[in-house]
């Protein structure tokens, strides 16, 4: 038995929860970064006897359309699959029903979801800090009881929040723009999943392309790349009012 760490995370937070239930789950760990588009996802192979951890952010209430086109590449071939959305503690919506219905389509056979909390990564001060030790113990336990179902034979799919047909997607329509201490260094061009950034000017974005999902905001070296403030403004005063309050990690077996 192989456990497979399959994840898309443009910013790490996805990718933090995700380790703290592979870890918890232990065993040697093969990783699946989802998020890095030079990959061929095709050749990426599993068996019945595989268990994977399958990961990724909650955007508006909708698994990253990238993220369900790589993780349908994927060959699942019966593998066990433990679903995990990270959202920002405003809300998941059909993120969990729609990676459902994205890793049965891959061949994989879903016996546990999770919902956990991170930094929402548009605007940090919410959920700022997250997952944090109160998180890394409930996904710690979480990781016990999943382990205890799969011991006793249970491979039985889970009953997951969510309606199908799925929310209609809204873009954030927030496309991070160089300053003018941008270098040209060409880091954000390199790490875009999506490859919105032009590599030989970086001061050009294909905005039809970009997902929003701020990674070039935080993997710029000069902090340089930033999202329209009057925008960020406002989608912060909309999150403030339905991000006060603190969401717990969920379990569905
Ligand atoms: C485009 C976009 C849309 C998002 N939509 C939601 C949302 O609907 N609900 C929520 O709670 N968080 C939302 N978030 C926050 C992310 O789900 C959260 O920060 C997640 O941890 C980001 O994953 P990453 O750190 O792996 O990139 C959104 C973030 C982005 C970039
Ligand atoms: S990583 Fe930052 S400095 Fe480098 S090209 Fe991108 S925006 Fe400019
Ligand atoms: S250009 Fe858009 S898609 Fe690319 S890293 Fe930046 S926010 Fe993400």
């Amino acid at each position: 038995m192989k456990l497979y760490d399959i994840v898309f995370s443009p910013t790490g937070g996805t990718q933090k929860a995700a380790a703290l239930l592979t870890d918890a789950l232990g065993g040697e760990v093969t990783h699946v970064d989802l998020t890095d588009g030079k990959q061929d996802f095709h050749a990426v192979s599993l068996t019945k006897e595989d268990t994977a951890v399958i990961s990724v952010p909650s955007y508006a209430g909708r698994v990253p359309s990238v993220a369900v086109e790589r993780l349908t590449m994927l060959n699942g071939q019966g593998a066990r699959a433990i679903l995990v959305c990270v959202y920002g503690n405003r809300a998941y919506e059909d993120t969990l029903v729609e990676l459902e219905d994205a890793a049965k389509q891959a061949g994989f056979q879903v016996v546990a979801a999770v919902a956990a909390v991170a930094e929402h990564s548009i605007a940090r001060q919410f959920a700022s800090g997250r997952p944090d030790a109160q998180d890394a113990e409930q996904l710690s336990e979480f990781a016990k009881q999943i382990q205890s179902k799969l011991s006793a034979g249970d491979f039985s799919e889970p009953a997951i929040p969510g309606s199908r047909p799925y929310k209609k997607t809204s873009g954030a329509g927030m496309v991070p723009k160089p300053t003018k201490e941008c270098t040209g260094c060409g880091v954000c061009a390199a790490k875009c999943p999506v490859q919105a950034i032009d590599k030989e000017n970086p001061q050009k974005v294909d905005e039809k392309a970009c997902i929003s999902c701020m990674r070039c905001v935080s993997v710029c070296p000069h902090s340089a790349r930033r999202v329209n403030s009057v925008m960020l403004s406002a989608v912060s005063l909309m999150l403030k009012k339905v991000c006060f309050d603190r969401k717990s990690c969920e379990l569905f077996l």
